[in-house]
């Protein structure tokens, strides 16, 4: 398991009327991967209204904001795709919808066909290293029965521009809702406030056209 250099284990922290309080952490990073400043601890934005994205400046006060799931959010419900030498596991409640498998590999994740994944369009290996690129944890794969979806990389959350909170590296998760990523290794978090699956992000950026402050 990935490990901080003080050795401290980070957490993020909240219950559905707050923003997401994380402690102890050590690597903030923006979309392109350049250090953001880290504080001992750091409230941030999940509203989507905040003046001071990423971080919170208490607007979830002012719009009485509340972290609900909705009821008609998409499934949450891990699915097989079984292939000759792998199978491919896709939980679509929690993608993010950044599409990079459909960008790395289009042999494979197709969205305009109605079976979207064939798990028979490339080699396992190729397959492998485009899931390990899943940020939300929506993919993983299984090879001899065996379920691969964990990684084991540092501990880092990326601000995705426009986009939702990429969390890398088995950082804690706790909230008032019980909630569990699909992968405990890496999850994204939503930033825009209207993810029907929160606290994690569903795509509902894209449709509302969430934007951060250039
Ligand atoms: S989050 Fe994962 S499954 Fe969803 S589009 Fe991105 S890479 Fe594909
Ligand atoms: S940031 Fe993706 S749904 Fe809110």
């Amino acid at each position: 398991m990935g490990k901080q250099p003080s050795g401290k284990k980070p957490i993020i922290i909240f219950t559905k009327y707050e923003p997401y309080l994380v402690a102890d952490f050590e690597k903030f990073v923006d979309h392109q991967n350049r250090d953001l400043k880290v504080e001992p601890v750091m409230a941030l934005c999940r509203c989507g209204s905040s003046k001071h994205k990423p971080h919170c400046d208490g607007s979830h006060v002012r719009s009485g904001f509340v972290g609900d799931k909705s009821p008609d959010r998409m499934k949450d419900r891990a699915v097989e795709y079984r292939g000759t030498e792998i199978t491919i596991v896709d939980n679509r409640g929690v993608c993010s919808h950044d599409k990079s498998c459909i960008r790395s590999l289009p042999s494979v994740f197709d969205d305009k066909k109605r079976r979207w994944i064939d798990p028979r369009g490339a080699g396992a290996d190729e397959i492998i290293e485009t899931i390990k690129k899943c940020p939300s944890g929506a993919l993983s794969y299984k090879i001899n029965g065996i379920r691969y979806q964990d990684l084991d990389r540092d501990p880092v959350i990326r601000v995705k521009k426009d986009g939702p909170l990429e969390v890398e590296g088995h950082i804690e998760l706790k909230d008032d809702m019980g909630s569990k990523p699909e992968s405990g290794e890496h999850y994204t978090l939503c930033r825009c406030g209207v993810s029907k699956n929160k606290p994690f992000c569903d795509g509902s950026h894209h449709t509302i056209e969430f934007r951060d402050p250039e």
